[in-house]
């Protein structure tokens, strides 16, 4: 459609109508198994509220939103094509690993690909819209959303949110090939730093906090182009997002120019009368017209208030026409007015969906993401011609793609057990449960309490597992929190391994030293005992499809772990939150120096996380060279490079991931003691030598400075390249300004 005829659309619409555009409702409202993705019952709106809604949510399958597409733009009286969203976090039905996995991989362009895939998998199935990046920075382990975060780092979550809203929305951003998804950055803003790492807990983070660190991924998401954005549930300094004009229409639209649409999280506006931010829903509608929020989603605020409120002359139509012209605008975009299918059918949901290339980059980011944290006496790679027990309640699990992989058949994935067999490793493997992940508790799901009991095998389980350790040469415990103790409404204040878990491999370790613990999480746990029973730990995640697969792989050495630490892995809880590029202070403390007293410590702990962010053991041993500087100094416009060679001075192939982290001596801020600014992924055959050249430019040395002034100053600046944020390979360099 043109935009004029856009227009003349726009302008023969009712005020009805125009309002409905502005209500989406889950398909649960058309179709009865549809994913429930919030507390639907509680929303409170019904059929009639949905007969002119403009988009829905949390159905997929191309026959079904073919149907419902049909059915609706015949009874819509301008035969407006419905926009079809849900949450697509990594993967639809190729689901890859979780994005905090994502991020451990430190390879934007990997994922790129992943997300096409993804893309290209849900747009077969009829979805026009996902809700995602969530590129919230997030430094606190006890959220149960940092599984869908891409770690602590806001120069790593900045590439991530470029890669996946390329990958969705094409390097053209051209929505209406097939294939392509529209992305919806979120939540804006802050909703990473939740108080005390609870959900949806308020956040209190300065200007300049939230400048430095959690708007950097979001400006990289809004200029790769993404075409909504989501509003956080939680209050920012006391405001609620979604009923922020100083924080949606001045910050996200004004200042960082974003022209999309804007779409509340699930039911926020309605909430904002429990947030004590309105008084009754008709308030709650007009506060979150004016901050800018143009799709309501779940709520029945809009539905049920805003008609009233413009007849009423309390909101004016202009703010409702805006919004409906973005509404629409995206519809045209994605040519739905030309092809309300956007070429989804169910031939090309058969032929996309589970593709073999799919798997294989799903396997691919398994290993790539793996995070391997101890390897004592090169217990790994296994080898296959000796005997290993494989034990724990992740050996057999299937549930290990995490809580949003919510169109995921569960036979589709690749257990522990079937990687290992299917992978050729299996002929001197016994595999044992060894226990439940869960016992004696419950927990609540998405509208579902699971309760777990004990199993009266539960000793027998132990019985066949000990025996197999002590006949083994290597055991594998595969151990973990359950997938619903991670993700939304999932703070964990005790971020350890279940209890009877770690009983079991008290007992494993006693009988057999050579243990090798592979931990499946939605966040850093706390690791310190699981370390001090193995000889090596590899941190998983949620892998996703291809997780036995890709586990298997690494364990057996058929490709190098090549994860790396994207959010620190605390000592214990008690230091959260604890990251990388934190500022020094003035009486900072020396680890190695002599006993000190009045220097920011702890008493009864280390400052340090037990895993930093950037650490990762490969299969390589490789060797870094001093860095190289063009020059000793740069100035205005000038590009300084800084570089190194990497040597794989080791037996096996692997990849090394490269490190730039820069450190502003000095500033009219405090400025982190180290922050990272540059990755280059190396991969290096036995003996071979890799270069990694990096560029320094200007805007890599802005900050924000004590007059919230955003640029480079002058000053000496340290250059740090190596394998992880505590190298301390360095060279100086002065920029003049
Ligand atoms: C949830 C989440 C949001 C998600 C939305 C739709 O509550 O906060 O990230 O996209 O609802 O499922």
């Amino acid at each position: 459609m043109t935009e004029q005829e856009l227009k003349h659309l726009l302008q023969s619409m009712s005020l009805e109508e125009k309002v409905g555009q502005m209500v989406q409702v889950t398909g649960a409202f058309l179709e009865e198994d549809a994913v429930i993705t919030g507390p639907a019952a509680d929303a409170g709106l019904e059929l009639s509220d949905c007969k002119l809604a403009g988009s829905i949510l949390g159905i997929a399958g191309a026959k079904r939103l073919r149907k419902i597409q049909e059915r609706y733009m015949e009874e819509h009286p301008h035969h407006i094509p419905l926009l079809m969203m849900a949450d697509v976090i990594h993967g639809y039905r190729t689901v890859f690993p979780i994005p905090l996995a994502l991020g451990a991989s430190f390879h934007p362009e990997l994922v790129e690909k992943a997300m096409t895939m993804a893309a290209a998998e849900a747009a077969s199935a009829g979805l026009h819209v996902t809700f995602s990046p969530m590129t919230d920075l997030v430094r606190d382990p006890r959220w149960g959303r940092v599984l869908e975060s891409f770690g602590e780092s806001p120069w790593l979550d900045a590439r991530m949110a470029e890669a996946y809203v390329r990958g969705y929305q094409g390097p053209d951003n051209d929505l209406s090939r097939p294939g392509r998804l529209s992305a919806c950055d979120k939540h804006f803003v802050g909703y990473g730093a939740p108080v005390a790492g609870r959900e949806y807990n308020h956040a209190e983070l300065s200007e300049h906090t939230l400048r430095e660190f959690h708007l950097p991924a979001k400006i990289a998401a809004i200029r790769a182009g993404t075409a909504c954005v989501m509003p956080a549930f939680q209050s920012l300094n006391g405001v609620p997002c979604t009923a922020s004009e100083k924080i949606v229409r001045n910050l996200l639209r004004d200042e960082l120019g974003f022209e999309g649409v804007t779409i509340s999280d699930w039911s926020a506006v309605g909430e904002l009368v429990a947030q004590g931010a309105a008084e009754n829903t008709r308030e709650a509608a007009k506060l979150a017209i004016e901050a800018g929020i143009d799709i309501d989603m779940m709520s029945v605020c809009y539905a049920r208030e805003l008609k009233g409120l413009v007849e009423s002359g309390e909101v004016e139509e202009r703010l409702v026409d805006e919004a409906v012209w973005r509404i629409l605008t995206l519809k045209n975009r994605l040519g739905l007015f030309e092809d309300p299918f956007h070429g989804a059918g169910v031939q090309e949901e058969k032929r996309t969906v589970l593709c073999e290339k799919h798997r294989d980059l799903a396997r691919s980011l398994v290993a790539e993401s793996v995070i391997l944290l101890k390897n004592e006496d090169a217990v790994l790679p296994l080898d296959s011609g000796s005997r290993t027990a494989f034990i724990g309640p992740y050996v057999d699990s299937t549930d290990t793609c995490g809580s949003w992989a919510i169109f995921q058949n569960r036979e589709d994935t690749v257990t522990l057990r079937r990687g290992v067999t299917e992978g050729g490793y299996g002929a001197n493997a016994v595999f044992c449960h060894g226990c439940d992940v869960l016992e004696n508790t419950r927990v609540l799901g998405f509208g579902v309490e699971e309760v777990f009991g004990q199993s009266e095998n539960r000793d027998e389980w132990i019985r066949e597992a000990l025996q197999a350790a002590k006949e083994a040469d290597r055991v594998v415990m595969a151990l973990g929190e359950h997938t619903l103790q991670s993700g939304e409404a999932a703070s964990r204040g005790d971020i350890t391994i279940p209890h009877q878990q770690m009983e079991l491999l008290r007992q494993i370790s006693a009988v057999n030293p050579n243990v090798v613990t592979v931990v499946y999480s939605g966040r850093p746990l706390d690791l310190r005992e699981v370390s001090a029973c193995s000889k090596a730990v590899l941190a998983v995640f949620l892998p996703g499809t291809m997780g036995g697969a890709g586990i298997a792989d690494v364990l057996f050495g058929r490709t190098s772990p090549g994860g790396r630490v994207s959010i620190s892995f605390p000592w214990s809880v008690a230091q959260v939150p604890v990251y990388h590029d934190d500022y020094t202070t003035g009486r900072p403390y020396d680890p190695a120096g002599a006993e000190q007293k009045f220097v920011s410590r702890y008493l009864d702990m280390p400052n340090e996380p037990l895993y930093s962010f950037g650490y990762g053991l490969t299969y390589g041993i490789f060797r870094y060279s001093p860095v190289r500087l063009s020059a000793g100094s740069m100035g205005q416009g000038q590009i300084l490079t800084a570089s190194v060679t990497v040597k794989n001075e080791g037996s096996m192939a692997a990849k090394e991931t490269v490190q730039l982290y820069l450190r502003d001596e000095k500033g009219t801020t405090v400025r982190p003691r180290r922050e990272l600014k540059g990755v280059k992924c190396l991969y290096l055959q036995p003996g071979e030598e890799g270069e990694a050249v990096f560029e320094i430019t200007e805007d890599l040395l802005k900050i924000w400075d004590k007059h919230m002034n955003f640029l480079a100053e002058p000053g000496w600046f340290t250059i740090y390249v190596g394998g992880d944020s505590r190298t301390e390979n360095s060279a100086r360099f002065r920029y003049e300004g």
